[in-house]
């Protein structure tokens, strides 16, 4: 599922945005556990300034373990609350009950102070497309939530999903639009299959896969397909078509055919548990202010 962004769709995705985050208490971010900057939009940190930050590092089961690992503690260093998920089989989305409490500790405590007791917290799930929210929403509301708002009789609104006597969740995610201006980034987005492959072909995007894998993966792709790994990424690329009968009606090899199989299998981790980034140091912070 591809998505192409034009101003007006950003446009709107941030007016909606703004409106629903004034409801709101905690903003849960979902980022690709293999591409945990590019997969956000830092405009973020500026629309949910104020706001209690919790991020879950989503696909966790595609993601190179350590990496996540390291990716977990660089969020934290920024002063966010963070969590390691798999959303589609839900592993880890059990513990963000528990986070969101921790990150709403203050708020909880404040509302008690000015003697407001149970009040819930409100919670927004906001990602870039594809990022997992859907998957996530269902996998964390579970059947066993109700759902309030919108019923005869009520003052029509938001739709929230009332997870437990502490928590609601807006039932609709905040859309992120990707953000692609520096080209390494865009890459990594068409890779993931967050934005179309148009940004490069397929044969170019799988021949920076290929150098990738052979600088940061090594044994994978001969592990993979047979592939003598000393060799340049277009022998490898004709090696995969071999091993993977991408043969055209003359008797030569189908590049194409092949690079979109390599690049399925990295998509689908078929190739194993692989990371496109490492932390790095950066401007884009979570900027996080807490109102008190
Ligand atoms: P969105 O609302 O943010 O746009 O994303 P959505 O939940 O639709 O998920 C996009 C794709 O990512 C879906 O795959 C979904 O199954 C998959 N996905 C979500 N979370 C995880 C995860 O933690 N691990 C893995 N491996 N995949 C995840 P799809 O191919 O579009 O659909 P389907 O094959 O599941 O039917």
């Amino acid at each position: 599922m591809n998505i192409q962004w034009y101003p007006g769709h950003m446009t709107k995705a941030k007016r909606m945005m703004q409106e629903n985050i004034k409801l709101i208490d905690v903003v849960i971010e979902l980022v690709d556990a293999r591409v945990p900057l590019s997969s956000r939009n830092p405009d973020i940190d500026d629309i949910a300034r104020n706001k209690s930050r919790i991020v879950l590092l989503n696909k966790a089961d595609l993601a190179d373990n350590g990496k996540t690992e390291a990716w977990k503690k660089w969020y934290e260093d920024r002063g966010a609350f963070v969590t390691i998920v798999n959303s589609k089989s839900g592993k880890g989305v059990k513990t963000v009950t528990s986070i969101i409490s921790e990150a709403c500790k203050e708020k909880i405590e404040r509302d008690r102070r000015r003697g407001i007791i149970n009040r819930p917290v409100r919670a927004m799930i906001v990602g870039i497309p594809n990022v997992g929210k859907s998957t996530f929403i269902n996998s964390f509301a579970g059947k066993a939530c109700t759902q309030t708002g919108n019923k005869p009789g009520v003052t029509k609104g938001k739709q929230w999903i009332r997870l437990n006597k502490n928590v609601e969740l807006l039932d609709t995610p905040g859309i992120l639009w990707p953000k692609f201006e520096d080209k390494e980034v865009g890459i990594r987005l068409a890779l993931i299959g967050s934005i179309r492959e148009e940004i490069l072909n397929i044969s170019e995007l799988s021949v920076i896969l290929i150098k990738f894998l052979v600088d940061n993966y090594q044994g994978v792709l001969s592990k993979i397909y047979d592939a003598d790994e000393t060799k340049d990424s277009l022998d490898i690329l004709e090696k995969i078509a071999v091993k993977r009968c991408c043969k055209t009606k003359g008797d030569t090899y189908d590049l194409d055919r092949a690079a979109s199989f390599l690049i399925d299998d990295f998509r689908s981790g078929k190739l194993g548990n692989i990371s496109l980034e490492i932390p790095y140091d950066t401007e884009s912070m979570l900027n996080i202010e807490k109102s008190e």
